[in-house]
């Protein structure tokens, strides 16, 4: 059985109109299916949850456990695909404030990334919090070669070289690149550090269930088996052929009737602080995977009800071209009871003996029909509650849902020709050998 359950209702989309996709979806599963089996195709992600590899999945709890065991801190060096992932599963399944509790309540090391931009500030800040702290880093990167994630690995590998010498250093640097090719394997390899292999047939942005997440995920302490369990139970459940069960399918075409009626924008909302890094991640797939030869869904997110105090009258009286998709977390990890108060000054014992996720619940219920009623379709998707199968459900949901829309809309959702634009110009600047520099850019 799913644990999502799709809510088309405040859609103004009819059963009907979805179910006229069915052949069309059906056909786009079918090719993928196909192109999974082709290695040299970015499908590698469809059939993962059954195929990955186990023996690599069991050395990698093992690391995590030395990790654990051996590290205060571990630094998680990537970006966008090597990064979002691994973040998106650990701030929604541990606490808020993970980092900031003591070491004998936390069990589990303090985890930073970086690598995700290019900011001296972030790096310094970075290592004066580290302080003597023990620490091991994994650096993500699938080419090898991307610039933020390399000068991070720089800077950490001479700070680990430096106080715990070239040989130590080397037993706590962990590599996840690709097999064979690539800056980052070949320095591995001379180094002998540990690696891990991200699947060639699995692009960045669908690579959270490979080693990419799954290793600073085992180290947060979460369960990577259930996680790869819940996988599993998606991959069997999204495969059902009929659009009128497949939510993910429904999902998909919902989201292109939309954007038919001139809705080319869709914001994800949580109402759930531990799933703004899911939003991230989300932002990430659909943007880089739609937005091309001039066509796309325009990704955005919020956190509500916070943004419905900053982002909250765009959404409600501005351009019309939006529409909004909702996750909502059915059950509550924990709760609050509101005491009443003899006083009364607040004047909120109208909520007395209600607890806070009532509250929650009743705040998106009216913000859901405050939006609709202001020309904002809502798509809802009710997820049972937040645990390692169920996140890992909605992964994978949102990878097939992805990859289907990306098709419907006419694009290849597996490519991302428009990255290279910015790093070729900000080569040029800086000189790099092989890139036309022009004097006049010259400060
Ligand atoms: O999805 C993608 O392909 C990109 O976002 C990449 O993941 C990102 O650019 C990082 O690339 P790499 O893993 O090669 O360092």
């Amino acid at each position: 059985m799913p644990n999502i359950k799709l809510d088309l209702s405040y859609s103004g989309i009819t059963e009907r109109e979805i179910s006229e996709y069915e052949s069309k979806v059906q056909e786009i599963y079918n090719n993928l299916n196909e192109k999974a089996k082709d290695k040299n195709e970015f499908v590698g992600w469809l059939k993962l949850p059954s195929s990955y590899n186990k023996k690599e999945f069991e050395r990698i709890k093992k690391v995590a456990e030395r990790i654990r065991k051996n590290s205060e801190v571990f630094v998680v060096i990537g970006i966008g695909g090597s990064y979002l992932g691994a973040r998106a599963v650990i701030e929604s399944l541990t606490s808020n404030f993970a980092n900031m509790f003591p070491k004998n309540i936390r069990k589990s090391p303090q985890i930073f990334f970086v690598g995700n931009s290019i900011s001296p500030n972030y790096i310094n800040e970075l290592i004066s919090c580290i302080g003597d702290k023990d620490i091991s880093i994994n650096v993500i990167s699938k080419s090898g070669t991307t610039t933020e994630p390399a000068i991070a690995f720089r800077i950490f590998r001479e700070y680990l070289e430096s106080k715990y010498g070239a040989n130590e250093a080397s037993k706590r640097i962990y590599v996840t690149t690709d097999k064979k090719k690539g800056a980052l394997r070949e320095l591995a390899d001379e180094e002998e550090y540990e690696t891990f292999v991200i699947p060639n047939n699995v692009g960045g942005r669908f690579s959270v269930l490979t080693p990419v997440g799954l290793l600073p995920i085992a180290v947060a302490g979460i369960d990577i088996d259930k996680l790869m369990e819940g996988a599993k139970n998606a991959q069997f459940n999204y495969s059902d052929s009929s659009i009128k069960y497949n939510q993910c399918y429904k999902y998909a075409v919902a989201r292109n009737i939309l954007y038919e009626r001139d809705k080319t924008i869709e914001i994800l909302a949580n109402y759930e602080p531990k799933l703004h890094y899911l939003t991230e991640w989300w932002k990430q797939l659909y943007g880089e995977s739609e937005g091309k030869e001039q066509k796309g869904i325009f990704p955005a997110g919020v956190d509500l009800s916070t943004d419905l105090h900053s982002m909250g009258q765009y959404i409600q009286d501005g351009r019309r071209n939006l529409f909004e998709t909702v996750i909502n977390v059915e059950k509550s990890k924990t709760d609050i009871k509101i005491k009443r108060d003899e006083d009364n000054i607040d004047g909120l014992n109208f909520i007395a003996n209600k607890t806070m996720d009532y509250v929650n619940k009743k705040a998106m219920q009216g913000t859901v029909e405050a939006h609709v009623e202001g020309g904002v379709p809502n798509i809802i998707i009710n997820i049972k509650e937040l645990n390692e199968e169920t996140i890992a459900e909605l992964i994978y949901f949102f990878e097939l849902a992805c990859a289907i829309s990306g098709n419907i809309l006419g694009v290849n959702p597996f490519d991302q020709p428009g990255v290279e634009a910015y790093k070729t110009n900000m080569f040029r600047l800086l000189g790099k050998p092989g890139y036309e520099f022009d004097k006049k850019d010259k400060k």
